[in-house]
């Protein structure tokens, strides 16, 4: 298949295409580059000999995204792109709707234009606001957010649930994430955010390698084994492979898909900082701060109807997690 990977220079985005083209699919990536840098596509090359077509272009702007559509024809698409920091989103609501829901109604539209119907969309287990139980299932009611960036994500399920119903000759796949961490085992690419990190493991890595002395654990007064919070932790690779099998298995939908994908084990943030020193044999200093506005005490996925479905579940370990993130930390830190 000839895919067109929106945000494709990005951390899950690459590590995506990676998957793709070691399936055998063409890739053609759009990325305004705002928080991923044009190298990757070499590290791409490098990991997969394969070279992938590289437009520069906003996915917000329908005349660029009619001409890549002019100049390819596309299967399916990829939708990655997408502004995903919460911190940042709770300062900035404006920028994180506008880009969010403009670059995906822009897609669609243009997609639409072009006879393209199958979409896969990187959704998020934010959609289901504080988990009222546990583990999280596909049927569970999404709402209630707590964050703008949660929002964007639950707000363009429900416009393509609506675009399904409208047209359902498109086939249509919504993703949910639960927590990606690791990096490809080469140490090419991986997750490393500019300046201060958001999320717990760029975090940790950046201590990890002395750019930041200590970790902040955000809370230890949760009702959890241990008080710190507790998240259902998934390798970047497993998650990227679980979008070959939506792709794979996109023809023979005959409703629009959800799936969690996430391990079904949730690990707390003590766990987390105890499991990356032990693998790494290094020290991770952190001290107890006060809670996250946001943050939910725990979050893990049901993760059973993608691998009925799509036969699909996660393989690497925690272990994999931790040393490969390790591994690409230390060759790539600025
Ligand atoms: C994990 C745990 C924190 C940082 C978010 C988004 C989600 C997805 C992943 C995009 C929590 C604790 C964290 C730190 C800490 N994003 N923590 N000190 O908030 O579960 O999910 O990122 O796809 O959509 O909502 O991830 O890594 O920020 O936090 O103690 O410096 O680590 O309190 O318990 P989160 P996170």
């Amino acid at each position: 298949m000839k895919v067109l990977v929106t945000g494709g220079t990005g951390y899950i985005g690459s590590h995506t295409c990676v998957e793709l083209l070691s399936n055998g699919d063409e890739v053609i990536i759009v990325d305004n580059l705002s928080n991923s840098k044009i190298e990757v596509l070499d590290e791409i090359k490098k990991i997969t000999g394969k070279d992938v077509k590289f437009y520069e272009y906003d996915v917000c702007d329908k005349d660029c995204l009619r001409k890549i559509f002019k100049e390819n024809e596309i299967d399916a698409v990829i939708h990655f792109a997408g502004f995903k920091s919460v911190s940042e989103s709770v300062k900035k609501p404006l920028m994180y709707y506008r880009n969010n829901i403009d670059s995906t109604l822009s897609l669609c539209e243009t997609m639409e234009e072009f006879n393209c119907k199958k979409l896969i969309f990187s959704s998020s287990a934010t959609v289901y606001g504080t988990p009222k139980k546990l583990p999280l299932t596909e049927d569970m009611e999404v709402g209630g957010t707590t964050n703008p960036y949660g929002s964007t994500k639950l707000y363009i399920e429900g416009i393509l649930k609506d675009l399904y119903k409208s047209d359902n000759e498109w086939k249509i796949v919504l993703l949910r994430y639960f927590n990606p961490v690791g990096a490809h085992s080469s140490g090419l690419i991986g997750e490393n955010p500019n300046g201060i990190p958001n999320n717990l493991m760029p975090y940790i890595m950046k201590v990890a390698v002395g750019e930041l002395d200590h970790l902040n654990i955000f809370g230890n007064d949760y009702n959890t084994k241990d008080g710190t919070g507790i998240r259902d932790y998934i390798h970047v690779v497993d998650l990227a492979k679980g979008h070959i099998r939506a792709l794979e298995n996109i023809d023979n939908n005959k409703d629009i898909k959800i799936y969690n994908l996430g391990t079904g084990t949730g690990y707390s943030v003590l766990d987390m900082v105890k499991a990356f020193e032990k693998t790494n044999s290094i020290k991770i200093p952190y001290v107890i701060a006060p809670r996250r506005d946001g943050d939910v005490a725990e979050c893990y996925a049901d993760s059973s109807k993608a691998l009925k479905e799509l036969n699909w579940k996660a393989e690497l370990s925690l272990d994999d997690m931790m040393s490969s993130s390790y591994n690409y930390i230390k060759k790539n830190n600025r």
